[in-house]
Formats: structure tokens, C-alpha cells, sequence
């Protein structure tokens, strides 16, 4: 079964199948992660996106990853906190779940999450990072031919909490 690892660094410099950037509806690049996934790759990744026609929140989609050392990116969009009630929870899940979904589609091997919604779009660190695991988890689980999950940690505060999910 493969397995999650806790890493910490820059997810832009890794060498995997996917990384997966934390986007927004338009898929035209932006800040956080988005900017620094776009800056990395080169302006190809933005002519790669706007065919795409955008990505609903909760789903995912995929291109090269042309100047990046990973072979592609797969594109998610999560939601933005808005106190819990919105649907929030599902659709972080869903982001999870859609982007293993399109790397098993397209055979990948390993895998690389920032913590999605968990910077500009405010999701509570501790919640976000449970659903993430929880949900990775469960995928490998079921029976999967990804062998390796990075869940990359930009800061000590997003390690913290995964090693207290990973601890429970
Ligand atoms: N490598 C790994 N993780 C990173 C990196 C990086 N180079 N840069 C930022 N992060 C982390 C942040 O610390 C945060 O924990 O990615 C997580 C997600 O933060 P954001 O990038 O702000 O993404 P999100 O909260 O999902 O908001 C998405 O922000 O940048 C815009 O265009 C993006 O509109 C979209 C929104």
C-alpha cells in the first residue's frame, strides 16, 4: 500500500509525477502556492490552463508541468472558509479525492500536496490538514497504484498539525 510522507520544503523543487497546486476558479495563476507553481513552470503553464475553461471548486484538472522538475501539475481549487457552514469540509475533501482520482487516471506513481485552502482562503490549519490525511488515507486504502503522497509543509505551523493528525 503506499504510503504519506510528512516533508517540509518548497513544493515546486520536487521531483515527483504530480505536484498539486492550490488554485482558484479561473486557473489564470495568482498568489501563495499558485504564483510560485506558475513562476516555476513558466508562462507555458498559464497557455496550458486557459483552454481548460477554469475548475469548479472541489474539483481538480492536470497539465505538464513543463519547466517544473515534476512531470505535471494537477490543478485544485478549495474553498474558501467562510465559518464552516458552507459546505467547506466536503469540498476540501473533494479536492483530495479528485486529485488522486486524476493521478490514478494518468498512472502516477507519486504525488504532492501543498495544504490546500489553508493560506489566502483561511480553512483552519488542524481541520484542513485532518480532512487532507484522513482522505489520502482512506484512498490508499482502498487500493491504489500510488506509491508515494508527499504532504509538503511550507511552514513550521503546517507541520505541527499533520504530525498531530498522523499522531491520532
Ligand atoms: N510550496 C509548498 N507550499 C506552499 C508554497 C510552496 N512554494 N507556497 C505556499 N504554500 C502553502 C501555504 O503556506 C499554505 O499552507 O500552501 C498553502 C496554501 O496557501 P495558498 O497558496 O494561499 O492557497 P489557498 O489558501 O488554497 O488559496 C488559494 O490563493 O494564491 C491564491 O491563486 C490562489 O486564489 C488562490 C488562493
Amino acid at each position: 500500500m503506499g504510503s504519506i510522507e510528512i516533508i517540509d520544503g518548497d513544493i515546486t523543487t520536487l521531483e515527483v509525477d504530480a505536484i498539486v497546486n492550490a488554485a482558484n476558479n479561473g486557473l489564470r495563476g495568482g498568489g501563495g502556492v499558485d504564483g510560485a507553481i506558475h513562476r516555476a513552470a513558466g508562462p507555458e503553464l498559464l497557455a496550458a490552463c486557459v483552454p481548460l475553461g477554469g475548475c469548479a471548486t472541489g474539483a481538480a484538472k492536470i497539465t505538464p508541468g513543463f519547466k517544473l522538475p515534476a512531470r505535471y501539475v494537477i490543478h485544485t481549487v478549495g474553498p474558501i472558509w467562510r465559518g464552516g457552514s458552507a459546505g467547506e469540509t466536503s469540498l476540501l475533501a473533494s479536492c483530495y479525492r479528485e486529485s488522486l482520482r486524476l493521478a490514478e487516471e494518468y498512472e502516477l506513481r507519486s504525488i504532492a500536496f501543498p495544504a490546500v485552502s489553508c493560506g489566502v482562503y483561511g480553512f483552519p490549519l488542524d481541520q484542513a490538514c485532518g480532512i487532507a490525511y484522513q482522505t489520502i488515507s482512506q484512498h490508499l486504502e482502498a487500493g491504489s497504484r500510488i506509491e508515494l503522497v508527499y504532504l509538503v509543509c511550507f511552514n513550521q505551523q503546517i507541520r505541527s498539525a499533520y504530525e498531530r493528525v498522523a499522531a491520532a
